[in-house]
């Protein structure tokens, strides 16, 4: 079972080789999390369906709430998230159970802190889910034992950390992300607003966190999503800054006691020091099942062409793939490549890193692509569809 974080086949890979042998059959379905366009009162959650080419939209659900924004499975049930994006208050995160024809029922929900943007599951039998709120400036953590039963443990906003009030997305905390680490006994939090990865220890059992201390980036930089790497005894943790658009690597050293990071690698999202165009804001990034791949989303750069499955030439952005190196961390770039639109916010590889999944946020499209696992190499389209409003979140069931 994958998590959306993607670290899932870090934590498990005999799972992950599992999982690998059903993803390759013929067809599988796609969950699309989508913003109402403008003018519109609510976005959805889409089920869709790839068989080959075709990208058929075999179910749709409301019961996220009208800004559905990410999606965490656990076991046989989804976590969806309403965003109220610019909202400190209107946070829901809603339990879904999956069909087998993908469609969802809903079995329970709690109100949250403000805008949540992203969830993990984590302790014995995924029974806790942690999750990040942007606006809400904190992060909190639920009991999903029972998943129609939903309960909060713990809930804090964090200290407003700078009086930049000239600049919205660094005059408070803005946590964006809560990564496991592959032990399942740490969560890293990048806070765009404070420029901390925010270091949380977890009680498996309990579910309860202790501080852990906090690694501070540049001022500026803006760290939002990140991403751990298990090669052999090693570990390394990947993160993505959107302002500052850079990419940065640390080995890690787990104790009973913290989460220890040294940064071993830092360029920008493309690998360089070259300036990127004025606007570009990294989003996304995974490793692929393999572990031995990273691929992130840059937005915003508008720097290649996306040919439309019905022959239009549109500008796309980026996605970037570098490959690891298992004993170092280091990365090497190995291909930029159109990820099918403009505003890339999120993506997901498959269960055997054969396709990889583009939401072109902007456009309202969503692409899947071959994806050579061998080169890591993203290849030609294998099949898109249009998608009403802005597609925010897409991950294979
Ligand atoms: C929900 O969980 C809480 C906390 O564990 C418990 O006190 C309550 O009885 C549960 N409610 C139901 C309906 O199961
Ligand atoms: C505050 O944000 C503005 C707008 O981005 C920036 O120009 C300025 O340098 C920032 N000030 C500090 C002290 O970081
Ligand atoms: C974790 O929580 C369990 C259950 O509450 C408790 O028994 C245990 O002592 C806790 N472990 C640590 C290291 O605090
Ligand atoms: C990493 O690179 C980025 C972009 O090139 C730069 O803004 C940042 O200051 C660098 N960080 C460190 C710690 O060197």
């Amino acid at each position: 079972m994958r998590t959306s974080t993607g670290i899932a086949a870090a934590l498990l890979p005999g799972l992950a080789l599992a999982g690998a042998s059903s993803c390759a059959a013929e067809s599988s379905l796609l969950y699309v999390a989508a913003y109402p366009a403008d003018g519109e009162a609510a976005g959805k959650l889409t089920t869709f369906k790839l068989d080959k080419s075709s990208l058929q939209s075999v179910a749709a659900s409301d019961d996220c709430g009208p800004f559905p924004t990410w999606l965490t499975q656990a076991n046989d049930v989804l976590y969806c998230i309403n965003a109220a994006r610019g909202s400190t208050a209107g946070g829901v995160i809603s339990s879904l159970k999956i069909g087998a024809d993908g469609s969802v029922t809903k079995l329970g929900s709690i109100g949250t802190i403000g805008d949540p943007v992203n969830t993990v599951a984590y302790g014995e039998d995924s029974h806790g889910l942690a999750m990040a709120h942007y606006e809400g400036g904190g992060i909190a953590i639920f009991d999903v034992a029972d998943p129609s039963n939903i309960t909060t443990i713990q809930a804090e906003v964090f200290d407003t950390p700078t009086t930049n009030t000239s600049f919205p997305a660094q005059s408070q905390s803005h946590p964006h992300q809560v990564i496991l680490d592959p032990t399942g006994g740490f969560l890293v939090v990048p806070d765009l607003g404070a420029d901390l990865l925010r270091i949380f220890q977890v009680n498996k059992t309990s579910l309860r966190y202790t501080n852990a201390g906090a690694y501070p980036l540049p001022r500026g930089s803006g760290p939002r999503h990140g991403a751990f790497l298990k090669a052999g005894d090693k570990t390394f943790l990947y993160t993505v800054s959107e302002l500052s658009n850079s990419l940065t690597g640390f080995s890690v050293d787990t104790s009973d006691s913290g989460l220890a990071l040294t940064q071993i690698y830092n360029a920008t999202t493309h690998g360089d020091a070259k300036p990127l165009p004025a606007g570009t804001a990294a989003a996304e990034i995974h490793i692929s099942p393999d572990n031995k791949f990273l691929t992130l989303s840059s937005r915003y750069e508008r720097s290649l062409k996306h040919t439309t499955a019905d022959g239009t030439v549109v500008d796309s952005d980026p996605l970037i793939t570098f490959s690891v190196n298992a004993e170092t961390g280091a990365l090497a770039h190995v291909q930029t490549a159109p990820a099918g639109g403009i505003g890339p916010r999120h993506f997901a590889f498959n269960g055997d890193g054969s396709l990889v999944a583009a939401a072109a946020q902007d456009d309202g499209r969503v692409v899947v692509f071959a994806r050579d696992v061998a080169t890591g190499m993203i290849g030609k389209p294998v099949a898109e569809t249009k998608v009403a409003g802005l597609p925010k979140f897409v991950m294979f069931g």
